[in-house]
């Protein structure tokens, strides 16, 4: 099953991702939100030093702008062809093929980690594994920031996708994203909701969270 659908998004990303990365290269900076709570990201993971993976990273806008913060930063992602771009647009930054659902990374290597709409692909049975995957990567008092389509329904455990443009997606709680967290033994540190901007369907969610200090 997660082969299936890991298969599935990495053909539906290489087929659209030089598109992709004209239409999202500066996003950022049309959204002083998102760039609010990266940069608080960016304050809170620098002090302790170390990288930071930023997973599913597409062609590495956000890497590049937490480098730019003065973060090392490093991207990972599952399509060849958004990693062979992100390469190609940031060559002093490092980006890797892989799964977040299976991390090439020791236990605790990182400071921190960005997961920004990557975990929206997921199966939702899935989640729990990931979630699990992020703390054991994470250092001790490491923070995880994740950005994701978010909804008021009350439906806190979504099982049906939504028509994304690229590929299946799922719109997840804030609530259900934290609990997911928790279930991994990480802490709740801030939360925030945007409106949908201008052509956007969702509202959008972000979780920053860290894994305690031992
Ligand atoms: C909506 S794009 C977001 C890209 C980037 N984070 C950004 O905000 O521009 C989702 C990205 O997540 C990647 N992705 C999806 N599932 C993944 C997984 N299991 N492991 C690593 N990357 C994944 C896709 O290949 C795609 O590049």
């Amino acid at each position: 099953m997660i082969e299936s659908s890991l298969d599935a998004t990495r053909t539906a990303y290489d087929a659209i991702a030089v598109l992709y990365a004209d239409l999202f290269r500066n996003a950022l900076d049309e959204a002083p939100l998102d760039r609010a709570i990266i940069g608080a990201f960016a304050d809170l993971v620098r002090p302790g030093g170390g990288q930071v993976a930023d997973l599913g990273c597409g062609p590495g806008p956000n890497t590049a702008y937490l480098n730019s913060l003065g973060v090392p930063a490093f991207g990972i992602d599952l399509s060849p062809t958004m990693i062979e771009l992100a390469r190609k647009e940031f060559p002093d930054l490092r980006f890797e093929e892989g799964s977040m659902t299976a991390l090439d990374l020791a236990d605790g290597a990182v400071g921190g980690v960005l997961a920004w709409y990557s975990i929206i692909h997921l199966p939702p049975e899935e989640l729990p594994a990931v979630f699990a995957e992020f703390g054991r990567v994470l250092a001790p008092g490491g923070h995880l920031l994740l950005g994701f389509f978010t909804t008021d329904d009350e439906a806190p455990h979504p099982t049906e996708p939504f028509d994304h443009k690229v590929t299946t997606a799922y719109r997840l709680s804030i609530d259900h994203v934290a609990d997911l967290a928790r279930g991994a033994g990480l802490v709740e540190v801030a939360r925030m909701r945007r409106e949908p901007g201008e052509n956007e369907r969702f509202l959008h969610g972000r979780l920053l969270v860290r894994r305690p200090a031992e």
